[in-house]
């Protein structure tokens, strides 16, 4: 599975509570996020490179671990994965659509999220066969900072919430999609901003059940009497600076995080990523 950074270890712990057999390689991009602000033609660019690392070392499954690069690269993904190597892959989007599609009680539903995410509209897309459902969308691009920076609570972090949040709040939701897998760092301030009666969604723990489901429909479930499972992190960038994170927000399945092989992609490389 991968994210841009830190984000993606919410359905990583996730994974690992529901599937405690499986073996987890993570890459977090980090040399090249927050992809939130870049052009959705960059993401699907460094989302292809660090999943064609994924498939290369071997995993038998892929978690696009992050809203978005699913917004960005799930059909292409799909294609080049799934269609020609049989390697099925799993998003966030939909997890956390189809939940808020079940709990909301109003049909009034929020979503922040990135400003990538926002303007694809993939969420729209989600929501689109529900009937009665109204969606009201807000990027909250500082969001990401904080996480990346392990800052989850005090007085900063609840300003900028209340500031972002208030069109969401005024619109009268009753559910509020969290998003972007950074955001449920941040459930505390977010939920206490919303109020406790507006129910917060994140993809978490819905992805997992749907990495189940793959892993079960394909008989690709590891055995309980496999040798003890070996998670293995990467990142682009500071390998150091992820750890100390990533063992704060996954926990000590974290022991150690190694650099990619993949370089920081250079602007002019956009344009070279075709079919394999
Ligand atoms: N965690 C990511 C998401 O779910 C991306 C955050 C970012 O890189 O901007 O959208």
């Amino acid at each position: 599975m991968f994210d841009s950074g830190v984000g993606g270890l919410t359905v990583a712990r996730a994974v690992l509570d529901q599937l405690p057999h499986e073996q987890v390689l993570y890459i977090g991009d980090t040399a090249n996020g927050p992809y939130g602000p870049r052009p959705i033609n960059e993401v699907r660019a460094l989302a292809l490179k660090v999943m064609d690392e994924l498939v290369d070392s071997g995993v038998k499954l892929l978690v696009i671990a992050c809203n978005t690069a699913t917004a960005a690269v799930l059909h292409d993904a799909r294609e080049r994965y799934t269609g020609s190597k049989g390697v099925p892959v799993i998003d966030v989007i939909h997890p956390a659509a189809r939940t808020a599609a079940q709990v909301t009680r109003n049909g009034r539903i929020g979503l922040i999220a990135t400003r990538g995410t926002v303007d694809s509209r993939a969420y729209d897309d989600a929501l689109a066969a529900v009937p009665g459902v109204d969606l009201f969308q807000q990027a909250c691009p500082r969001f990401v900072e904080f996480a990346e920076q392990g800052v989850t609570t005090g007085p900063e972090v609840l300003r900028v919430a209340e500031e972002y949040l208030a069109p969401v709040k005024s619109a009268g939701v009753d559910t509020l999609i969290l998003g972007c897998t950074h955001y449920p760092l941040l459930a505390g301030p977010v939920s206490y901003v919303m109020g406790e009666e507006v129910a917060l969604v994140t993809s978490s723990d819905e992805t997992a059940k749907d990495v189940y489901r793959a892993l079960a429909k394909r008989d690709l479930l590891r055995g309980a009497h496999a040798p003890g499972p070996h998670h293995e992190f990467r990142v682009t960038g500071d390998p150091e600076a992820f750890a100390r994170l990533a063992r704060r927000f996954l926990g000590p399945e974290v022991t150690s995080v190694t650099r990619t092989g993949l370089d920081p992609v250079a602007a002019s490389a956009f344009h070279d990523i075709g079919p394999r």
